[in-house]
């Protein structure tokens, strides 16, 4: 609103400007009769008087309706969360204002360079102004984004479309793609200057069989970020086993983001609207109980199911924390960073490379120095290494499991999908 003010605030100076200016050219003769007025202006497309502000306008400017909305989104994960105005050349897209606008003006899906002076997600963000003429659909006119989306996962390649609304969020909401690092540390053999990160092959990929052979390196990755909602919610890029058929669909894919996470804003508990956060009261005009829970607890219990079979086909590594005890499990590498397969037992003197990763600021410029090493060390782990490549099977269940445990929503943006996703993934494990 702030904008808006100052813009006509400016207009009204420079009228006052123009006034001047002919008040001190008197010595041009008298002023003569006054013209006749100006035609209404018209609009482009039928020809119709212009718009009164008033009505076209103020159906959003209004001082109650901004502060009402800046008053919600400060309840919002992209307000208080501490992720949002992460800077670096590899988050910034997501992680920050500038960032975001950069690559929809670039097409790129990582920005030029880091950003460190750039902000957090905020108003403009989203919110630009592509046209004033509301005739038809008022709200895309308001979005900095509403064009199907280069996925990052594809690398770019094809355009997907979820939806004008969707479109918007799933530029930032999806599977976050290769964060590339250059290792330059020239006083080791092998020589590994300028190798960079390596992702493994994007899903869906073309492997001829499950039981295909793949190795899972130090320094290489399937991550897919926690920012994958769009890509479960439609269904699409989890790992698919060969001959097992999949349910895309379900009872809300037609509904936007915006329909649940912009729902009915509610005051008693600041959810709905601008908060982003899903108001569930407004759910029970349909759903007379809690659709939520049963869904979460059931997929939580399967995540887990999942977590331990892969912990024992040796393909994760599970580690409990002695002071909270708190599990977790990470994917155990078949072979360290230059391909060396880790045996089971150990031989004394073997050494494998992995990195380490010691980025640092410049406190000149302060931008990210990228300079990650890789380091030759012994191996803790020969007990619990499985001492051969993975199976593209394997491959794809422990992805599966990544896919839907950083995808936040535990199963309730596609419940269907979710569950066969897990299933088969547990079922083709007790199987090969
Ligand atoms: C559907 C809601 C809506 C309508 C209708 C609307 N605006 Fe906006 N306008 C916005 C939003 C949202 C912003 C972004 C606010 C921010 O960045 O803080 C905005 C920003 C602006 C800005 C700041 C510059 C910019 O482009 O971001 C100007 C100027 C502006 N609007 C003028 C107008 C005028 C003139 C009209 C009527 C012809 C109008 N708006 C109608 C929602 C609307
Ligand atoms: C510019 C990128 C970007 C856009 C566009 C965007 N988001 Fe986000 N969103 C993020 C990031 C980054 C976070 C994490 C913020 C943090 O934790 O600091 C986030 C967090 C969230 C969260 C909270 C998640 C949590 O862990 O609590 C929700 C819900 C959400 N976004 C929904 C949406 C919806 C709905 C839209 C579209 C209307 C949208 N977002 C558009 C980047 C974006
Ligand atoms: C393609 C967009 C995208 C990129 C690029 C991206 N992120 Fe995110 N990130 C998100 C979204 C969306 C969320 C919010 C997910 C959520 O909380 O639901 C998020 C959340 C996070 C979180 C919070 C997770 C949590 O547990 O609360 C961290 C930390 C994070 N990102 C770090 C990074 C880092 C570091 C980079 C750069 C190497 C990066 N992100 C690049 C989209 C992205
Ligand atoms: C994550 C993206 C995002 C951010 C950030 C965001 N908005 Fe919005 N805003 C939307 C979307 C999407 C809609 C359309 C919602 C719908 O269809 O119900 C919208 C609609 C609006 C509208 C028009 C609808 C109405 O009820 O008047 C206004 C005004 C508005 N936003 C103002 C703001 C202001 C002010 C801020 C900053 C405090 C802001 N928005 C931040 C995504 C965003
Ligand atoms: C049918 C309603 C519905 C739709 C449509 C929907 N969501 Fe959700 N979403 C939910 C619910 C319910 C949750 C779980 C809420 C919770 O945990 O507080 C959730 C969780 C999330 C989270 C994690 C929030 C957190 O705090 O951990 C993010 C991020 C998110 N959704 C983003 C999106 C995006 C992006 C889209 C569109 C591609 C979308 N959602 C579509 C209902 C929906
Ligand atoms: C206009 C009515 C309507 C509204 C509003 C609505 N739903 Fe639904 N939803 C349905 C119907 C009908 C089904 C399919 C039948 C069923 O499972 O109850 C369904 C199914 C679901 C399912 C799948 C249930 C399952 O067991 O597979 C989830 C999850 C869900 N809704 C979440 C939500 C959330 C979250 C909201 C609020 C943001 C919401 N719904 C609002 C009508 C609605």
């Amino acid at each position: 609103m702030k904008n808006f003010k100052s813009l006509f605030f400016a207009a009204g100076l420079m009228i006052a400007a123009a006034c001047l200016t002919f008040t001190s050219c008197t010595k041009e003769g008298p002023q003569g009769p006054a013209g006749v007025d100006g035609i209404n202006g018209v609009n482009g497309v039928n020809g119709t008087n212009g718009k009164d502000a008033n009505g076209s306008c103020l159906v959003c400017h209004t001082i109650a309706n901004f502060d009402q909305k800046i008053a919600e989104y400060h309840f919002s994960k992209h307000y208080t969360g501490n992720t949002s105005s992460r800077f670096t050349k590899f988050c910034a897209s997501c992680h920050t204002s500038e960032g975001f606008k950069q690559i929809l003006g670039s097409g790129k899906y990582v920005v030029a360079n880091d950003m460190p002076a750039a902000n957090r997600i905020n108003c403009t963000t989203c919110h630009a102004h592509s046209g004033f003429d509301f005739t038809a659909d008022t709200v895309s006119q308001i979005l900095t984004a509403i064009s199907p989306v280069y996925l990052n996962y594809n690398k770019n390649l094809t355009a997907t479309d979820f939806g004008a609304l969707n479109n918007l969020c799933v530029n930032c909401h999806q599977i976050r793609g290769a964060t590339a690092l250059v290792y330059s540390d020239t006083t080791l053999t092998p020589d590994v200057i300028n190798k960079s990160f390596d992702q493994l092959p994007y899903f869906p990929f073309t492997n001829s069989s499950d039981l295909d052979t793949v190795q899972y390196r130090v320094g290489r990755s399937f991550s897919v970020h926690d920012g994958n909602q769009s890509n479960l919610f439609a269904g699409i890029n989890a790992y698919e086993y060969k001959g097992k058929t999949y349910t895309k669909t379900w009872k809300h894919s037609a509904f936007a983001c915006t329909q649940c996470h912009m729902n009915e804003y509610n005051a008693a508990d600041s959810t709905g609207g601008h908060t982003l956060r899903v108001n569930e009261e407004a759910c029970k005009t349909c759903h007379g109980s809690d659709k939520l829970t049963p869904i979460q607890n059931l997929i939580k219990g399967k995540l887990t199911d999942l977590a331990e079979l892969l912990t024992t086909k040796k393909i994760f590594k599970k580690t409990v924390n002695g002071t909270t005890g708190a599990i977790s499990y990470s994917a155990l590498p078949t072979h360290d960073f230059n391909g060396k397969l880790y045996p089971t037992t150990q031989t004394a003197g073997d050494k494998f490379a992995t990195s380490s990763s010691n980025n640092t600021v410049s406190p000149t410029t302060g931008l990210v120095i990228y300079g990650n090493m890789l380091k030759y060390g012994t191996d803790a782990d020969y007990a619990i290494r499985m001492g051969r490549p993975w199976k593209w099977g394997e491959l794809g269940a422990a992805y599966n499991y990544a896919y839907i445990n950083s995808e936040l929503s535990l199963g309730l943006h596609n419940p269907n999908y979710a569950l066969q996703v897990l299933n088969n993934s547990i079922d083709w494990l007790n199987a090969n």
